[in-house]
């Protein structure tokens, strides 16, 4: 992108990060030890009515909504720009055109103050998170993560910083996808999730027989395009029109119940093929969008008691997307060594983990 810019020999204080990887627009400011200054996030709305995130329309919102949240999280530290030592932003994976904007606009930052940028990977930055030292969770290397989240779905092993064994991931929808289109099938607004797990406090989890897919199965890999066929078609027996909102509540309710019980039993199925796969692992972790449901909480929770290990949930705010866990990832890679030095790197939709390295343009 352009020259090098010169780092200072010490190392840096604060650090503010920008997320913009899919329909948050997030900023944080963090202390080298890993101390929150201050955060921001701005939830898209205009999302709900066209029911899912329409790409452009968040990359314009992100471009909107940067400069305020910035001003307002440096507002909010006592801090100027001119404080900040080190910027960070999410190049990947995401939807490419919120992570072109939120990137550049950190890149840009960066080099008007002549400071150094780091470009972090949104997977990582949601799987070190539980490690942020003001959760207090104390939790060392090796651990497993479950990432459950809108558009990921991941079973990791983090060995280190930088080094992370993905043990399996969906091979179709993503388990934040599977709610999302769920509730969308019981006439629930967008994002489903939140929405589906209400509604299912008022229906029985065994009113109906719905499918486990790969329960059982060798290896990590979760699948969950079956499970959402087979509440299609549940569905279909009782509103053959497709009119939604005629559903009988109690049915829809149990259906939600139903489903997010199939969902809970496959993930802790998975976690226990994980676990047994690392021997070695100090605690079992849940993180994204999706480990805000208290049913996946408590059957995770469980497996990990059978294991006789931890369990570990960062708060809400933190499972979803924010700029605090972008800030906390960069934070990790400066304290295991390394320089920064992403001024000229690309943004990229995929970036699987197990590549560190940005692409360079
Ligand atoms: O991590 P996140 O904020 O964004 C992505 O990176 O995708 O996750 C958003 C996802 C959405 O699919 C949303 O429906 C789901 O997390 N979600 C939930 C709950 N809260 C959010 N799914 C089930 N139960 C919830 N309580
Ligand atoms: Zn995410």
């Amino acid at each position: 992108m352009s020259a090098p810019v010169t780092h200072s020999p010490t190392p840096a204080r604060l650090l503010l990060a920008i997320e913009t990887s899919c329909d948050d627009t997030a900023c944080a400011i963090l202390a080298y030890d890993g101390t929150i200054l201050a955060e921001g996030v701005l939830s898209q709305t205009d999302h709900a009515i066209l029911g899912g995130v329409v790409p452009e329309i968040a990359a314009r919102a992100h471009l909107d909504a940067l400069p305020a949240l910035v001003t307002e999280v440096l507002k909010k530290a006592s801090l100027t720009l001119a404080d900040i030592d080190i910027f960070a932003g999410t190049t990947g994976p995401g939807l490419i055109g919120g992570l072109i904007v939120g990137s550049s606009y950190a890149k840009g930052l960066a080099m008007a103050l002549n400071r150094p940028f780091m470009a972090v990977n949104h997977i990582e930055a949601h799987i070190l998170t539980p490690r942020l030292p003001s959760l207090g969770a104390e939790l060392h290397f090796p651990y497993l993560t479950m990432l459950v989240s809108g558009g990921h779905c991941q079973c990791v092993s983090v060995e280190q910083t930088g080094h992370y064994v993905r043990l399996g991931g969906t091979i179709d929808d993503a388990a934040g996808e599977a709610f999302d289109k769920v509730a969308k099938m019981l006439g629930l607004d967008w994002p489903g999730g939140p929405a589906l797990e209400k509604l299912a406090t008022e229906g029985r989890d065994d009113a109906y027989a719905l499918p486990r897919p790969l329960k059982g199965r060798e290896g990590c890999d979760f699948s969950f395009s079956g499970l959402k066929t087979a509440v299609s078609r549940l569905i279909d027996t009782q509103d053959p029109t497709g009119t939604r909102d005629a559903l009988p509540r109690q049915f829809a309710a149990d259906v939600a119940a139903s489903f997010q019980r199939a969902v809970a039993d496959v993930m802790a199925d998975r976690a226990e093929h994980a676990l047994a796969l690392s021997p070695n692992a100090t605690a079992l972790v849940v993180a994204g969008g999706v480990a805000a449901n208290k049913t996946l909480r408590h059957a995770l929770e469980q497996v990990a008691a059978n294991h006789g290990i931890p369990f570990f949930a960062p708060p809400l705010r933190l499972c979803t997307d924010n700029a605090v866990m972008v800030a906390w990832a960069a934070l990790e890679r400066l304290h295991a060594g390394e320089t920064p030095n992403d001024i000229d790197t690309a943004a990229r939709p995929r970036w699987p983990l197990s590549e560190r390295t940005p692409a360079h343009a």
